[in-house]
């Protein structure tokens, strides 16, 4: 028997495990304290009205015999890939029913999609970014090169012609800068993939935060893409999902056998989204329910521009929150990033992201989420405000 040695060379513990953990520290030695909690993008308002209905109406479908259902198609039901497809047909994307596949969510999909690409790969991730991609990514061994984001490519690295990569993640609107790719920007993606052979792994969990023309919601808004991009998308903060499970990925038929391998992966390896989930989620994608989820995700619009607000008040450098639940910024003092996730604990019982769990770029940055309560993310700031103004 013999262990995956590639473990060997990941970090000790998953970054939100470890955030979890010093802030569990803290509060057993300070149980009076209340801590605030604007860590791990983790949503708090409840699932929308049009979600809850559909899922009680499908709990009672599953408690009778006439419309009980067992196993259902592991790449999901169609009524639930027709709602995803005209979606879709929002952004001027057209898809087909087979290159639509539901998941429980973007971050089992980014790391499974992983079993069809050989070991001998080299994978390009930008620094900093979502550590899932290179954890994954190592765990099978995988050579990880980086592309690198900072202020002077307002975090959003382009291609270089001298690098060669197979594999190329992008995040946009980004996790953790909250920074969102142009057509024409995406488009020089495209072209160097394919340039390359390579294949674009595209996350847009965010993209519901999206309310400006020049920012694609998808990447197959982008002529080309569908030659040399796989997409994955989740209903976690788009719809509250985080802890009910489901997201979609996209693998375009133009992508040859990839398609079908995708199918044969998941068949094989995955029993699908429960019937109940998979209702809740066709109910998102209704003109009721799609108005609901622009309610709560205005209020979280609202939330980030008081910690931008604050964070201004400050002087503290920051960009984000406008794309993305995501506020990213620029440790004060030149304090280091988990110097100030301690400084905040300790004195604040403020928690966030230090940006150093996103990469080495991420180094001296800090990553705040708009996802709190209203009243919690005012109070944090107030806490915060005390500290820095
Ligand atoms: C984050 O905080 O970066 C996200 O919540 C993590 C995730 O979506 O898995």
């Amino acid at each position: 028997m013999n262990l995956n040695k590639n473990y060997d060379n990941l970090e000790q513990s998953y970054l939100f495990s470890t955030v979890a953990k010093k802030v569990n520290e803290f509060t057993s030695k300070n149980p009076d304290k209340k801590i605030i909690r604007l860590g791990i993008g983790d949503v708090t308002l409840p699932l929308c009205k049009k979600v809850i209905e559909a899922m009680h109406k499908a709990v009672d479908e599953m408690g009778m015999q006439s419309t009980f259902r067992g196993y259902g198609p592991e790449q999901g039901y169609d009524f639930l890939r027709e709602a995803v497809q005209k979606y879709y047909t929002t952004h001027n994307v057209n898809l087909d029913l087979d290159e639509i596949f539901i998941s429980d969510g973007a971050k089992s999909d980014l790391g499974n999609i992983l079993d069809l690409f050989g070991n001998d790969n080299t994978v390009l991730v930008p620094d900093p970014v979502y550590p899932v991609y290179v954890d994954t990514n190592i765990m099978a061994g995988r050579k990880v090169i980086f592309a690198d984001a900072n202020g002077d490519n307002c975090f959003l690295p382009l291609p270089d012609k001298n690098v060669k990569a197979d594999l190329i993640y992008i995040c946009s609107p980004n996790n953790p800068t909250g920074a969102a790719y142009n057509r024409e920007q995406l488009n020089s993606w495209i072209e160097y993939a394919k340039e390359n052979n390579a294949i674009i792994l595209f996350d847009t969990a965010y993209e519901c935060f999206i309310d400006d023309s020049s920012i694609p919601h998808s990447i197959y808004e982008i002529e080309g893409a569908k030659d040399c991009a796989i997409e994955f998308c989740s209903l976690s903060k788009m719809a509250g999902f985080t802890g009910t499970r489901c997201g979609y990925t996209i693998v375009p038929k133009a992508l040859g056998k990839l398609n079908k391998m995708w199918l044969r992966r998941q068949t094989t390896k995955f029993n699908g989204v429960p019937y109940i989930v998979q209702r809740g989620a066709e109910a998102v994608f209704t003109e009721e329910g799609q108005k609901e989820i622009k309610e709560n995700l205005n209020y979280y619009k609202e939330n980030a521009k008081i910690i931008s607000e604050t964070l201004k008040r400050c002087n503290i450098w920051h960009v984000g929150g406008k794309y993305s639940p995501y506020i990213w910024l620029k440790c004060p003092n030149n304090m280091k990033s988990w110097e100030f996730f301690d400084y905040l604990l300790e004195h604040a019982q403020v928690v966030g992201t230090p940006g150093a769990g996103f990469g080495k770029n991420g180094e001296g940055y800090f990553r705040l989420t708009s996802f709190g309560s209203k009243e919690n993310t005012l109070e944090a700031m107030e806490r915060i405000e005390k500290l820095f103004k």
